[in-house]
């Protein structure tokens, strides 16, 4: 079983750096295909040393199997980098006793982020003020457009002294039109980027390989290939909530395209979802509490952007959401996670449906006025009102959070691996091993 796929189901910080680093243990490599370092994954380590701290990380660029020693890591073609992200992130693991080498590859095909594009992504949200997006103003839509505008710089052309300095030239030229004109800015001096580019370039040269191949071979090989998705279906350039979404496509069909791997050796995809909804920046939300409710949830799941600190916008389940990341993405299993937020809520909702007009749609609307006006329809269950933190076995669950477990899974059709009861790796009901 070569290839296991971890989707996030809803729209971002689902929890996937946790199941992720829980399903590293069993893996051979460890693969992230698109978006950059607006992901922020959280990965709570339990220290070897009675009485001593958890250890906290939080990844953004590299996968989260790094943490896990002797695992290979990629990040993949779909990925764009930040070199000065990717240099700060590995000296901050380093200086953790994490090692990179021979683990750690950078495709020559990922694109890169120049200062320009975080000049552009910061200044473009403050231009369209109320109709902003709420970016991570990290540059990652501006790279991204580059690409397909075709005048990104990539990986390879880092290690090449005349192909960089010829295209660096240009982009910084023709950037310099926009940057002063629409923002104000006097744009950058070529020799300024030129030799902060060759700094980070000593440090990332080691790592720039081809991972097509190296992929391509693990799977031939039949090792175990884990896919660690960023943000969220609903953040999905194509099937999100668009405009406001990533700019990469979070969804399975990513995973193909950010690595070049095939989408017949995807054996299996996780998709999680968080037994509540959140969401970061601006965009509709049907099932959003903006009362106490959702305060509530905010603080019982500290609720706190892991790239920006944000306050997340929380909300009740959407199944219209988590059925139709099913069926995009060929969900296999799920992990749910965070059950244990709700442990002090009487009464939990599950949206079903929106109803607008005198239509309940069960199927995810492109509309925006669909999306930003609907009523959800819920079902209701009673709430099991005492603590399932940290609970490793289903058995021992409260009977209704159970049902609401039980609830879900029916309401996809599709049975849960994983129950995800706390921050930490053992605080996890493992119901189904996936390598
Ligand atoms: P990601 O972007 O999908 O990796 O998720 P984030 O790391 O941005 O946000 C998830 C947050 O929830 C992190 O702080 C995790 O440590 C935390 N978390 C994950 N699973 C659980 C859980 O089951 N219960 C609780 N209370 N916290 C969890
Ligand atoms: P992880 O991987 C939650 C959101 C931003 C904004 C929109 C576009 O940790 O789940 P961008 O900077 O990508 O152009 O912003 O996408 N966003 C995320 N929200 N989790 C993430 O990543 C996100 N990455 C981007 O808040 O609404
Ligand atoms: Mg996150």
């Amino acid at each position: 079983m070569p290839v296991l796929a971890v989707i996030g189901c809803q729209w971002g910080d689902e929890g996937k750096g946790k199941v992720v680093d829980i399903l590293a243990q069993d893996a051979d490599s460890i693969a992230r295909y698109q978006g950059g370092h607006n992901a922020g994954h959280t990965v709570i380590v339990r220290s070897g040393q009675k009485g001593a701290a958890d250890e906290k990380f939080i990844l953004h660029l590299l996968p989260s199997g790094i943490i896990q020693p002797g695992k290979r890591c990629y990040i993949g073609n779909g990925v764009v980098v930040d070199p000065k992200a990717l240099v700060k992130e590995m000296e901050e693991v380093e200086s953790r006793g994490i090692t990179f080498a021979g683990r750690l590859f950078i495709s020559e095909r990922a694109h890169l982020i120049f200062p320009y594009h975080h000049v552009y992504d910061q200044n473009e949200e403050t231009i369209q003020g109320a109709k902003k997006i709420g970016t991570t103003g990290r540059g990652i839509g501006p790279a991204y457009a580059d690409k397909h505008a075709r005048v990104g710089i990539r990986m390879v052309d880092l290690l090449d002294d005349e192909l960089l300095a010829k295209r660096l030239r240009a982009n910084l030229e023709s950037k310099k039109l926009l940057l002063t004109s629409r923002y104000n800015h006097p744009g950058y001096e070529f020799q300024a980027v030129w030799d902060e580019f060759m700094e980070y370039r000593k440090k990332i040269a080691p790592y720039i390989h081809n991972v097509f191949h190296l992929i391509s071979d693990d799977i031939t090989q039949d090792r175990k290939v884990l896919l660690e998705g960023a943000q969220g279906v609903m953040l999905d350039i194509d099937h999100g909530t668009y405009p406001y979404v990533t700019s990469s496509n979070a969804s399975i069909g990513g995973a193909c395209t950010g690595l070049g791997i095939p989408p017949s050796s995807i054996k299996k995809v996780l998709g999680i979802i968080k037994a509540y909804t959140t969401r970061v920046g601006e965009g509709p939300f049907p099932t959003e509490l903006t009362g106490e409710q959702g305060n509530l949830l905010r603080e019982q799941g500290k609720e706190y952007g892991a790239t920006t600190g944000r306050p997340r916008r929380c909300g009740w389940f959407d199944g219209v959401v988590a059925q139709f990341s099913a069926k995009l993405n060929g969900i296999t299993h799920l992990a749910l996670t965070k059950l244990d937020v709700l442990d002090n809520t009487p009464n939990i909702k599950v949206c079903v449906g929106y109803k607008y007009g005198n239509r309940i749609y069960d199927e995810m609307p492109a509309s925006l006025k669909i999306l930003e006006n609907c009523e959800p329809v819920y079902q209701e269950y009673a709430g099991w009102m005492s603590p399932t933190t940290g609970i490793d076995d289903f058995s021992k669950l409260p009977d209704k959070a159970k049902a609401y477990v039980e609830a879900i899974s029916n309401l996809l059709g599709i049975e849960f691996a994983m129950i995800s009861t706390g921050q930490r790796r053992d605080e996890t009901i493992i119901l189904k091993r996936l390598f």
